[in-house]
């Protein structure tokens, strides 16, 4: 990968408009994404899937060719496996409401979900009666198979996991993950939002049952999300709506449901968003997923690196950079997660996220009250992370206790 290429496709890069380290909430998009939307828009603004004139052919046209390349980016056959929605926790409600679950039905999360993946399986107990199993992460916040194995048994349903952590950047081996939950007879729900915009994802090899992520995490427009399922475990899930699009044929009084994955995706689509996830999945291919995992970790080492000897910043986590994905959260003895990320700003330019990040269980359970998190991406310089390592030590030397 040429890091001079790449940062020459991104306008906002290109205009200066400062130092980007919030990738995790929302990516940077390229000219070919911006482009294939504006293209949408001025050259066949129409509906796809409905109509049947030339502007809507070429929409529904495009529709295909995005799932065609979905399944291919992540190593499935079946296009017909992914439907389309707003973003990843549309995904997860969609599974969390849908699965058919009966009271008593175990589900087992662990201690660091994104709510995105905790509060559904909340209102799932409170509304249909499932029971929640937790199972505890290690006090670094990595997963624990241990942990994990003693919460499996026959009464256990539904696993449903994060594949990267939005706090840590740590990485769920979902493949031993899959194989307990299986042997135990249950489903893998997995919640993919911080893992598939920066590992190499191959759903056939994890053999996943769901596989929720967002498009804007990876260089697709906002609001745009996607919700894989194997064929028959989409078969026997609800949709979360239902209306136009979702329905064979209706009467007065009843309805069936059109066969997936059209059942799930009700109303009129984000076409645009759809048809610009289709140029960052070709663009992200043509670099390669070994590759912008490569780069994420030459960052994240650069990073602790520049930050190691500052006796009062304290990393989110584990010490080691290569379990960190892309995401360095940390604090700073003095300051709040806030002021760190106002400082950022308004000292250098630098953007990064502080707070919560939605993982209160994760923060409540280690009694802190958040962190402020740099998150990289494949357009990120060297020399941008050591602007932000220099602007962390002048911080906490100037303002930390
Ligand atoms: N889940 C997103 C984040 O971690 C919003 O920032």
């Amino acid at each position: 990968m040429d890091i001079g290429t790449v940062r020459g496709d991104f306008p906002t890069i290109r205009k200066g408009k400062g130092i980007y380290l919030d990738s995790a909430c929302q990516s940077l998009r390229p000219d070919q994404v911006i482009q294939a939307v504006v293209e949408y828009y001025e050259e066949y603004p129409a509906c796809g899937g409905r109509s049947v004139h030339s502007m809507a052919d070429r929409v529904s046209d495009g529709m295909d060719r995005t799932r065609e390349a979905l399944a291919s980016f992540f190593g499935t056959d079946d296009p017909d496996c992914f439907v389309f929605n707003k973003n990843c926790t549309e995904g997860l409600n969609t599974a969390a409401r849908g699965l058919p679950l009966k009271r008593g039905d175990v589900v087992v999360t662990t201690d660091t979900e994104h709510n995105s993946n905790h509060v559904p399986w909340l209102v799932a107990e409170r509304e249909r009666g499932i029971k929640r199993r937790m199972c505890r992460s290690k006090k670094d916040g990595t997963f624990d198979l241990e942990s994990f194995k003693s919460c499996i048994g026959r009464d256990v349903k539904v696993v449903s996991v994060q594949h990267t952590n939005n706090v840590t950047g740590c990485t769920v081996p979902v493949k031993e993950v899959v194989e307990i939950a299986h042997d135990a007879g249950a489903i893998v729900v997995v919640d993919g939002a911080q893992a598939a915009p920066h590992i190499p994802v191959n759903l056939k090899d994890l053999d996943v049952d769901v596989y929720c992520f967002s498009g804007h995490k990876m260089l697709g427009p906002t609001g745009t999300g996607v919700m894989y399922g194997k064929k028959e475990v989409l078969e026997s899930m609800s949709p979360l709506m239902v209306g136009g699009g979702t329905v064979g044929l209706v009467s007065a009084d009843s309805y069936n449901n059109a066969p997936v994955p059209d059942r799930f995706e009700a109303g009129l689509h984000n076409y645009a968003g759809v048809l610009g996830l289709r140029a960052a999945l070709e663009y992200l291919g043509r670099i390669g997923m070994d590759e912008v995992r490569r780069w994420d970790s030459l960052l994240m080492e650069r990073m602790f690196k520049g930050l190691e000897d500052l006796g009062n910043v304290h990393v989110v986590g584990p010490s080691d950079p290569k379990e960190h994905s892309g995401v360095l959260s940390f604090n700073i003895d003095g300051l709040s997660s806030h002021d760190i990320g106002m400082m950022l700003d308004s000292m250098a330019g630098i953007m990064i996220r502080s707070g919560m990040h939605c993982s209160h269980p994760f923060y409540v359970s280690r009694g802190i009250d958040g962190s402020a998190r740099a998150s990289t991406y494949l357009y990120n310089s060297v020399d941008e992370i050591d602007v932000f390592c220099d602007t962390v030590v002048r911080i906490s030397e100037t303002f930390g206790d």
